[in-house]
């Protein structure tokens, strides 16, 4: 059900007490609620913000809209975590209602300076002609936690040549620098990311726009991130208003990076390979990523879209994170995304298979369940003379009488299929109920995470990722692997997830 714009933009203390309750229990009620990712206990979720390393914990913050499932007026929600997999809830983290952000703390970063961590974000607000007016405006937490909006905005203005649809900052710091970048739509109607530096965080200049090799991609760029790794640069990034091209960008929005060259300054130039997506599943969108302790490069993402109807729309609650992944950059400028490794501290009861896969179709006692971890580990060669390794091999999850979802790998071609399009309840099927990707090399490794209403692929150890929205029966339960026209090595190993 549509909200009318006063429902959207009520606030959560004008919120009798009966009515949150009313609307906690009715997400409570829901079937699909996750087991172990990050969703919200009521409303919709989005863009995961603020995510930094400060004072011992990871620091992670989400877009939160309290009261429906419709985009209304954003929170920044508050979860900080010192091994990325329990997460210690503290509750609100930036709250709207200035009049800088009196529609909505929008997306935005944190970064530690002085002690403290500094959380930039866009104030979102709406004149009586309900034009948009854009502020980017900061929150500084301390040591016990306590969140103070600045009273004033510290960037005020949209640059010009820019339109109203001006947000995201993301900060890093370059030894006595501290650089923004800005995502923006050119006044043209293309998208675009401007920078900012700053010395103190307060005070910010603007430099310019990125001069990338691709100046006319799409519409609007939303929520982007620069990071530098192994002395390359990476551009992470969502345009918004591409094209379907084959297997490429079949969602709604993109979500991808470019990486080359560091940028070079003054000349704001960025000199970077293809644009390629980060994920090749159905729900991803707007992933952040942190820098933690050792340099390690953390990325997590929103395991949804805007402007799809899901099937929770209409039980109280929309959406969750996806689980974190650490990144690493290839030289060839491509990235590696694999889960962190702290997840295993998740592993609960465990079962195993060891050996051949015959032709046909197998399940194994104890490899099945609605939260868990499956590490398989694949031979598709022939093993001696008389044998022939399998033409195609895959698994049917979450399988119920009158469902499953189906991963499939086609060895001549190596292809990964995900076909969802008998996963249960359906969504977002004008974009289609496949997502494939050919692999670099023969399918090794598929390390899958299932939760209630979710699965992310790991194939060959962070070469693609498939991260979806699942919706099927709590009863569909079981696991199927299969093989054709040949036999697979396969060692599994399942872990029940809480
Ligand atoms: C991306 C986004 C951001 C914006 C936020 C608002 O999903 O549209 O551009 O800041 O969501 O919730």
């Amino acid at each position: 059900m549509k909200m009318t714009r006063e429902q959207k933009y009520r606030r959560l203390e004008d919120v009798a007490p009966q009515e949150i309750e009313q609307l906690l229990h009715q997400s409570e009620s829901s079937p699909w609620r996750q087991q172990y990712h990050i969703q919200p206990a009521m409303g919709l979720l989005n863009d995961p913000n603020g995510f930094a390393y400060y004072d011992g914990y990871y620091h992670l913050f989400y877009q939160w809209f309290p009261l429906g499932t419709d985009h209304g007026l954003k929170y920044w929600y508050h979860l900080k975590s010192t091994d990325l997999t329990n997460w210690i809830d503290c509750g609100i983290g930036v709250k709207p209602g200035d009049w800088f952000d009196s529609h909505g703390a929008y997306s935005g970063s944190g970064i530690t300076h002085d002690g403290k961590l500094y959380l930039m974000y866009t104030g979102n607000t709406r004149d009586t002609q309900w034009q948009r007016h854009p502020y980017q405006c900061m929150a500084i937490m301390n040591e016990d936690g306590e969140i103070h909006k600045l009273k004033e905005p510290v960037i005020a203005n949209v640059p010009a040549g820019y339109t109203d649809h001006f947000r995201d900052p993301k900060v890093w710091q370059d030894g006595e620098w501290f650089y923004c970048v800005i995502g923006a739509q050119r006044d043209d109607l293309t998208g675009a990311i401007v920078l900012y530096r700053s010395r103190h965080m307060l005070e910010w200049e603007l430099l310019g726009e990125l001069q990338t090799m691709l100046p006319q991609f799409g519409y609007m760029w939303e929520c982007p991130d620069y990071f530098e790794m192994n002395g390359q640069a990476v551009l992470l990034f969502c345009p918004q208003g591409i094209a379907s091209e084959g297997e490429q960008y079949r969602n709604i929005y993109q979500s991808g990076y470019v990486s080359g060259k560091p940028l070079q300054l003054p000349q704001l130039e960025l000199e970077h390979g293809s644009f390629r997506e980060l994920d090749v599943g159905f729900d991803f969108y707007a992933p952040q990523t942190a820098l933690g302790p050792n340099g390690r490069r953390i990325l997590v993402g929103w395991m949804g879209l805007p402007d799809i109807a899901y099937p929770t729309d209409d039980q109280g609650w929309a959406h969750c994170l996806t689980l974190p992944r650490e990144l690493e950059l290839r030289k060839d400028g491509v990235l590696l995304q694999r889960p962190v490794q702290e997840l295993a501290l998740r592993r609960g009861e465990k079962a195993e298979f060891a050996g051949i896969l015959s032709e046909g179709r197998s399940s194994y006692a104890g490899i099945d369940g609605i939260a868990y971890e499956l590490d398989c580990r694949v031979d598709l060669t022939a093993m001696d003379t008389n044998t022939t390794a399998a033409q195609a091999f895959g698994m049917e999850l979450r399988v119920g009488e009158q469902e499953h979802t189906l991963l499939r790998y086609e060895a001549n071609r190596q292809r990964l299929i995900l076909d969802r399009s008998a996963s249960g309840q359906p969504l977002a099927e004008d974009y289609g109920t496949i997502r494939s990707c050919e692999l670099e090399r023969p399918l090794e490794r598929l390390q899958i995470f299932v939760d209630v209403s979710s699965i992310e692929i790991f194939a060959n150890d962070g070469e693609a990722v498939f991260t979806s929205r699942i919706f099927p029966q709590p009863s569909s339960q079981g696991i199927v692997f299969f093989a054709e026209a040949g036999q697979v090595g396969l060692h599994v190993e399942k872990w029940n997830y809480c």
